[in-house]
């Protein structure tokens, strides 16, 4: 690995995720693209990704696992890249005095309240991990949100201060370098992320996205592909996948 990471800092771009699409081949591995204002911006499950010009961080990491002394990743593994992300993040906001727990499977939470989205977009290729997108929309200095953004708040809200967005960006990545030097430490890495996972052996309240039905459940732990195993009113443990089940908050 290098010593230091390239951090290209746009102006005003689409999505950082699409730049590091369109560049992908010019880019070095760990390459981070930032803008100050994206007009794109992509969230999970095909949502958009809005948040005031120059008061947050939104960027782009280009992985590329198995190269430049970074362990390969099997196809099946893949979660992983979610477990190091969300750590990283999680110590990062830990530095700056804020206790965050990782909702499964990448989003970043303050008590109830969503502080950070991750959207992770990955190219397999002969059972591996060819190369990864990992894009990180984090709420720094931003202070007031559109209503039809669901729970938010930022670092600001949260301990009054103003944050340098280029620091804070260096600082992450010092702490997502950290976490991929114990990429090959899953068991380790599990323990970690389980620890600091959101609403993990407590009762809550989920839908059931194929029944459309509301049950109670407890998150009891995280399959080896990552799927979220939660215990149903009957005892029984089910898998979910990322599309099938919703948190009720
Ligand atoms: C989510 O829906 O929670 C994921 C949000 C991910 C947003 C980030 S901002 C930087 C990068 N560029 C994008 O277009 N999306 C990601």
């Amino acid at each position: 690995m290098k010593d230091r990471v390239a951090i290209k800092w746009m102006e005003t771009v689409d999505s950082t995720q699409n730049e590091v699409q369109r560049q992908q081949d010019g880019l070095d591995n760990l390459s981070v693209v930032a803008a100050r204002n994206q007009t794109a911006g992509r969230g999970q499950r095909g949502n958009r990704w809005k948040t005031r010009p120059g008061e947050n961080l939104t960027f782009s990491i280009l992985l590329l696992p198995g190269r430049d002394g970074i362990p390969a990743i099997p196809a099946g593994d893949q979660f992983v890249i979610s477990e190091i992300v969300t750590l990283a993040l999680h110590t990062t906001l830990e530095d700056a005095g804020i206790p965050s727990k990782i909702k499964w499977p990448n989003d970043i939470y303050v008590g109830d309240r969503k502080i950070c989205g991750v959207l992770i977009e990955n190219t397999l290729q002969g059972g591996m991990v060819h190369s990864s997108i990992i894009g990180i929309g984090l709420n720094v200095n931003q202070t007031e949100f559109d209503p039809e953004v669901m729970n938010p708040t930022s670092m600001k809200n949260l301990t009054g201060r103003t944050f340098d967005l280029q620091e804070l960006l260096a600082l992450f990545m010092d702490r997502f370098r950290d976490e991929l030097s114990k990429l090959t430490q899953r068991r380790i890495t599990r323990v970690r992320y389980l620890s600091a996972l959101y609403r993990f052996g407590t009762l809550h309240s989920y839908t059931d996205c194929a029944t459309e039905t509301v049950f109670e459940g407890k998150i009891t732990g995280i399959s080896q592909q990552g799927l979220l195993c939660v215990e149903m009113p009957d005892g029984i443990i089910r898998e979910f996948g990322f599309k099938e089940i919703s948190y009720i908050i």
